[in-house]
C-alpha cells in the first residue's frame, strides 16, 4: 500500500516512493513545484516590484549594524588589535557560503530562502530544521538587535538632551537592576511592523535611505577615526593568539548575519534569477571592506584594553579624537537609524520565510494569507512583530547574539550541503551562477561553518540544543502530519 504522505511521481524527483517514516522525512519538494507555487499565498499573490538596487540594499541593510556599532566592541577584548583578522575569518566564513546563497537563489528564486534550497535537495525534515534555525537567525536576533537599538538610542539622548531613558523603561527584568521592560527594543520593532504593512516596495525605499546614512556614518567614523590612529596600538598584535582570534571571529560572524536576507525576497524580485545572486555577493563585498577598515581605524584609535568597558565603542571614540562631544553624538545618532534597518529587514526576512513555510503547510495557514490591497503577509507581520517585539522587551538577551549565529552558522552549512547535492540531482538545471571550484569551496564553506560553530561557548550550545528539541516536537505534532507535499501540486491534479 503506498503511504498516504509519499509523494505523488515526479520523474524530476529522485525521493523513493516507499512508504514509511523515513520516506515522508526525506521527501523533496521538486525545484519547479516551488518555483510554480513562488509568489503564491492564501487568497493572493506577493507583488514583484524590487529590482537590483533594493535587494542589494535590503541584504546590507539586513547586515550592517548592532555587529559593527556594538558587538565590535565587545569582540575587541577577545582578540586585540587582530579583531581585523576575526573579521577577515568571519568574513571568509560568510564568503563560501554567500557563494553557496547566489548560486541556489539565482535556481530556486523563491521567498523561503535556505529553508526551501534544503527542501529541494535534502528533504522535509532537514528542510524544517534549516527553517527552524532562520528563526534563530532572523526572528530572535530581530530581537536582539533592537536591544542595541535601544543602547544608541540612550547614548544619543545623552548626547543631544541631557537625559537617559531610566533603566526601569530600557532594559527587560533580570537584565540589569531595575529593569522591567524594554520599550526602545519595542517601539523600534512596532516600527519597523508600520513600515512593513505598508508594502515591500516602500519598506525598501526606507530602507535604501537609512543604509545611505550608515556607509555615510560608517566612512566619516573612518576619516575622523584615522586621525587619531597611533601605529603603537598595533605594538602587540595577537596579544591573545589564533584562540582568541577565533572566539572574537565568532562572535563578530553575527556581523554578517543578513547578508542573505535579499534570498528571501526571492517571489517580490522583478528578475531574481539574476538580481539576487548580484545582490547577495555585493552586499557581501562591501560590507566585509566597510567591516575591515572600520575595526583596523577602531584599535589605531583606541588601545585595545581599553575596550573591556567601552559602551558604544564607534562613537566614544569620535569623541576621544576629536575632543568634541557632536561627533559621537552625530554617530549615535547613525548608529540608531542604522540598526533600525536591521530590524525592518530582518523583520521582513522573517516574515517571508514564515510565508514560506506556511505554503508548504508545516506552520499554520495564516502566516501565507496575502492581503490583497497591500499585496503583503499581513497578519504574519503582525504576529511576527508582536512576537520579537515582546522578546526584546521581556526577556533579558545577553547572549542572545551568540545564539543567534550558532544558528544561522548551522543553516549556512546546510546551503553548503545543498548547492552540492542539487548539482548533482540536476545537473543540467539552468543557472544563472555557479560556485567556482564546486565541490570545493562548498566544502570549505561547510567546514569553516562547523569550526565557527565549534568556537562558540558551551552555554550557547546548550541553547541550541534545547532549541532544536523544540523545533523536532513540533514538526513532529504540526508540520509532519499537514505537510502539503502529501498532496498532489496543482499542476499535479
Ligand atoms: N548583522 C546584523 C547586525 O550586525 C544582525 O546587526
Amino acid at each position: 500500500m503506498l503511504d498516504q504522505g509519499a509523494p505523488p511521481h515526479n520523474p524530476t524527483d529522485t525521493t523513493p516512493s516507499s512508504p514509511g517514516v523515513a520516506a515522508r522525512l526525506m521527501r523533496r519538494k521538486p525545484v519547479e513545484r516551488l518555483v510554480a507555487e513562488g509568489g503564491q499565498g492564501e487568497g493572493g499573490a506577493l507583488r514583484r516590484s524590487l529590482g537590483l538596487w533594493q535587494l542589494t540594499m535590503i541584504s546590507i541593510g539586513a547586515t550592517l549594524g548592532t555587529g559593527i556599532f556594538v558587538v565590535l566592541g565587545q569582540a575587541v577584548p577577545k582578540a586585540g588589535p587582530a579583531v581585523t583578522l576575526s573579521f577577515v575569518i568571519a568574513g571568509l566564513t560568510a564568503l563560501f557560503s554567500a557563494l553557496s546563497y547566489a548560486e541556489l537563489a539565482g535556481t530556486i528564486p523563491v521567498s523561503g530562502s535556505s529553508y526551501s534550497y534544503a527542501y529541494a535537495t535534502m528533504g522535509e525534515l532537514i528542510a524544517w530544521v534549516c527553517g527552524w534555525c532562520l528563526l534563530l537567525e532572523y526572528g530572535v536576533s530581530v530581537a536582539a538587535v533592537a536591544v542595541g537599538w535601544g543602547e544608541y538610542l540612550n547614548e544619543l539622548l545623552d548626547g543631544t538632551i541631557g537625559v537617559t531613558i531610566p533603566a526601569s523603561l530600557s532594559a527587560a527584568p533580570g537584565e540589569i537592576d531595575g529593569g522591567i521592560i524594554n520599550l526602545p527594543a519595542l517601539i523600534v520593532v512596532l516600527l519597523a511592523m508600520v513600515f512593513l504593512l505598508g508594502g515591500a516596495k516602500e519598506s525598501a525605499r526606507a530602507n535604501t535611505v537609512m543604509v545611505c546614512v550608515k556607509i555615510a556614518a560608517l566612512v566619516l567614523f573612518c576619516a575622523i577615526g584615522f586621525m587619531g590612529f597611533k601605529s603603537g596600538n598595533y605594538a602587540n598584535f595577537m596579544p591573545l593568539g589564533m584562540a582568541g582570534v577565533s572566539a572574537a571571529g565568532a562572535t563578530l560572524f553575527f556581523s554578517y548575519i543578513g547578508f542573505d536576507a535579499a534570498s528571501t525576497a526571492g517571489e517580490e524580485a522583478k528578475n531574481a534569477q539574476r538580481d539576487l545572486p548580484r545582490a547577495i555577493m555585493l552586499s557581501l563585498v562591501i560590507v566585509t571592506a566597510l567591516y575591515v577598515l572600520v575595526a583596523a581605524v577602531a584599535v589605531g584609535a583606541k588601545p585595545w584594553r581599553q575596550f573591556s568597558d567601552a559602551h558604544a565603542a564607534l562613537a566614544q571614540i569620535m569623541t576621544e579624537v576629536t575632543g568634541q562631544s557632536f561627533w559621537g553624538t552625530l554617530l549615535a545618532f547613525c548608529a540608531v537609524i542604522a540598526i533600525a534597518s536591521v530590524v525592518l529587514t530582518v523583520l521582513y526576512g522573517q516574515t517571508r520565510i514564515l510565508f514560506a513555510m506556511a505554503r508548504d503547510g508545516l506552520v499554520p495557514k495564516v502566516f501565507a494569507k496575502v492581503h490583497p490591497k497591500s499585496g503583503t503577509p499581513r497578519a504574519n507581520t503582525v504576529i511576527v512583530s508582536l512576537f520579537c517585539g515582546v522578546l526584546a522587551a521581556a526577556v533579558p538577551l545577553g547572549d542572545l547574539a551568540d545564539a543567534t549565529s550558532i544558528g544561522t552558522l548551522f543553516a549556512f552549512a546546510l546551503v553548503n550541503v545543498a548547492v552540492v547535492v542539487l548539482r548533482r540531482t540536476r545537473p543540467q538545471m539552468p543557472r544563472t551562477f555557479r560556485v567556482p571550484l564546486s565541490p570545493v569551496l562548498p566544502a570549505l564553506g561547510f567546514l569553516f561553518c562547523i569550526w565557527m560553530m565549534g568556537s562558540l561557548k558551551r552555554d550557547t550550545w546548550v541553547v541550541f540544543g534545547v532549541w532544536m528539541a523544540v523545533g523536532l516536537v513540533f514538526y513532529f505534532v504540526y508540520g509532519y502530519r499537514r505537510s502539503r507535499l502529501a498532496t498532489p501540486a496543482p499542476s499535479e491534479k
